[in-house]
């Protein structure tokens, strides 16, 4: 039976791309389940995977909890609101006493790039966690692998391949961790990869990635295929990087109008939250051409998939 090359999903950066063709088929697979009247599998009923939230969350963490279920595993879920984290616990003594009752994987948001790596190389050393596995649900400003694939997935299910298509992200690509996971992701997959914002929202040397760098978001729309709109991330933003939100929108919201105007008419995706009538207009969020609820609707089938897999994988993890 195919497995992934890695015993954890820590980042894009990590995958093969037949991992990638690997879970996008098993998505695909999974989608199918949701269709049917029971939407149940028993694929993990042997399995208990814990929920870690250190970071506020609707979508990610109801998806995984869904996914979770759908597979028929136990889950538990825990939030730092109310923990023992204000006791002054650490992160790993935290997750070493989740493992010791007897947990099989954990599903980690965290504020701090690395979290999930920190925890992957260091629960080798404690007998109750060695085999865990760890899935990162986003980290800091760094990665958040199963946000680029469920958007992968839904640009694939409306263009076909990705390899040649023109897929531009909108917004605050400095801190958002979807960002680079799509840029990653989308890369491996043969997509030209463009990025659109003011400067002050791209990092330095983003070039070296190997992206289209873009300051006119006409000029993006005539050329895209897909248009992936990101939120600024207000809760991360340390500096003004632009006068108001306002003016804004003005030079980067996505308004109906921009977007009739393109010829190319771009399907639209957002990972959500929407900030309507910043990054983009409620008409246009909630128009033909936007995928933003298949997106959602598509993540539950691909969290199956990177538990179902991942619960395949061998041996104790490396
Ligand atoms: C994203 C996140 O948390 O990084 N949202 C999500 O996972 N659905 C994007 C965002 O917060 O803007």
């Amino acid at each position: 039976m195919p497995q992934l090359s890695h015993q954890h999903l820590l980042g894009i950066k990590d995958l093969t791309n037949s991992d990638i063709d690997l879970l996008m088929s098993t998505t695909a697979e999974f989608l199918q389940v949701l269709q049917r009247p029971i939407k149940k599998v028993p694929s993990l009923r042997d399995k208990t995977i814990a929920n870690l939230f250190f970071e506020n969350s609707t979508r990610t963490r109801l998806s995984f909890e869904l996914a979770e279920k759908r597979l028929s595993a136990d889950v538990i879920n825990f939030s730092a609101s109310g923990s023992s984290l204000s006791k002054g616990e650490t992160l790993l003594d935290t997750v070493n006493n989740i493992l010791a009752m007897k947990v099989d994987m954990i599903v980690l948001r965290h504020s701090s790039p690395g979290a999930g790596l920190f925890l992957a190389k260091h629960l080798p050393r404690f007998r109750h966690s060695a085999h865990a596995r760890i899935i990162n649900a986003g980290d800091g400003t760094h990665e958040h692998p199963t946000q680029a694939l469920l958007d992968a997935f839904s640009m694939q299910e409306v263009l076909g391949p990705l390899k040649g298509k023109r897929i531009a992200l909108l917004g605050d690509v400095l801190h958002s961790r979807v960002a680079l996971s799509n840029i990653l992701l989308l890369q491996k997959m043969g997509a030209h990869v463009e990025v659109c914002a003011p400067p002050s929202l791209l990092p330095r040397n983003i070039q070296s990635l190997g992206v289209v760098v873009s300051h006119s978001l006409d000029a993006t729309l005539e050329r895209a295929d897909a248009l992936n709109v990101l939120r600024i991330q207000e809760e991360r933003l340390q500096v003004q990087h632009f006068p108001g939100a306002y003016e804004y929108h003005q030079v980067f919201g996505l308004s109906l109008a921009r977007w009739e105007k393109a010829k190319n008419k771009p399907v639209i995706l957002h990972p959500g939250p929407v900030n309507r009538g910043v990054e983009i207009d409620g008409k246009l969020a909630d128009g033909p051409a936007s995928i933003i609820l298949d997106q959602v609707q598509h993540g539950v089938a691909v969290r199956m998939a990177v538990l179902y897999l991942l619960g395949q994988t061998g041996g104790s993890a490396a």
